[in-house]
């Protein structure tokens, strides 16, 4: 059931968040040493301070181990090899501007710090192919919403999902939102026997980080609150 905590210290030190926030980034190369159940209870319970309309608190978190992990990841690797996308929240229609301009970017950083060729097509498909071996993490949460709620339960589950990141970095761990597992939404409610009430949104890999692995080296930037806040 739920508990209500105690209101946390004003005290606490300005620069915690902005430490941990720059810290955080999409790890996709991991070790294979298992996570201790406690911490990720504590992140979970971490993350669920996050906000949701109503107190709803639309998230709900199914987290495999191993060898659940891997059997998981070689069925869902092979089933992407030919199945069609169907993923239950309709994919982006279209990237432009600095959208368009900002994925190029990252597209660049991410095939250049895993030595891919720009033309290597066969090389690229099968980094992209990684995301449904949820890059050998040891773990992966999938995240649910209720349908009822619509884009609002999707809403208030990003922010779960950021703030779970951003618990799992305080801990020591590595951590990546997909969307791309969510494409075969199918696949993972009938894996798991999810009913169509349950939105399927994304997973996240997490576990202990190959900090030596090419692919973690790169760091993604951002835009300035100059190009973000329309002042009135
Ligand atoms: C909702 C969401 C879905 C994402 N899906 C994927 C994905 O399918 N595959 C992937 O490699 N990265 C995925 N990412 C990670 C982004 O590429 C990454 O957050 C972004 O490039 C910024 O880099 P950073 O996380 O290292 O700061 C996703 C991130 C979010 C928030």
């Amino acid at each position: 059931m739920t508990s209500a905590p105690k209101a946390a210290p004003q005290t606490a030190p300005q620069t915690t968040l902005e430490t941990i926030l720059r810290a955080r980034h999409s790890c996709r190369a991991y070790r294979q040493a298992p996570v201790a159940p406690t911490l990720i209870e504590q992140a979970v319970a971490t993350a669920a301070r996050a906000p949701s309309w109503c107190n709803a608190q639309p998230w709900q978190l199914l987290i495999t181990r191993q060898p659940e992990t891997a059997r998981l990841a070689k069925a869902l690797h092979a089933h992407a090899q030919s199945a069609q996308m169907q993923p239950d929240l309709p994919w982006p229609e279209s990237y432009s501007g600095p959208y368009k301009a900002r994925r190029f970017d990252y597209g660049m950083q991410l095939y250049d710090a895993a030595a891919i060729a720009r033309d290597d097509k066969e090389a690229r498909t099968a980094q992209m192919l990684e995301n449904f071996r949820f890059f050998g993490a040891p773990h992966m949460a999938l995240i649910t919403s209720p349908r009822e709620l619509g884009a609002y339960g999707a809403l208030d589950c990003g922010g779960f999902v950021t703030a779970f990141c951003a618990a799992l970095t305080e801990a020591g761990l590595g951590s990546i939102p997909q969307a791309a597992p969510a494409g075969y939404a199918p696949f993972l409610r009938a894996w798991f026997g999810l009913p169509e009430e349950r939105l399927i949104l994304c997973t996240i890999a997490f576990g202990y980080s190959d900090t030596s692995a090419p692919i973690n080296s790169f760091r993604t930037p951002r835009a300035a609150p100059d190009n973000l806040i329309d002042w009135r």
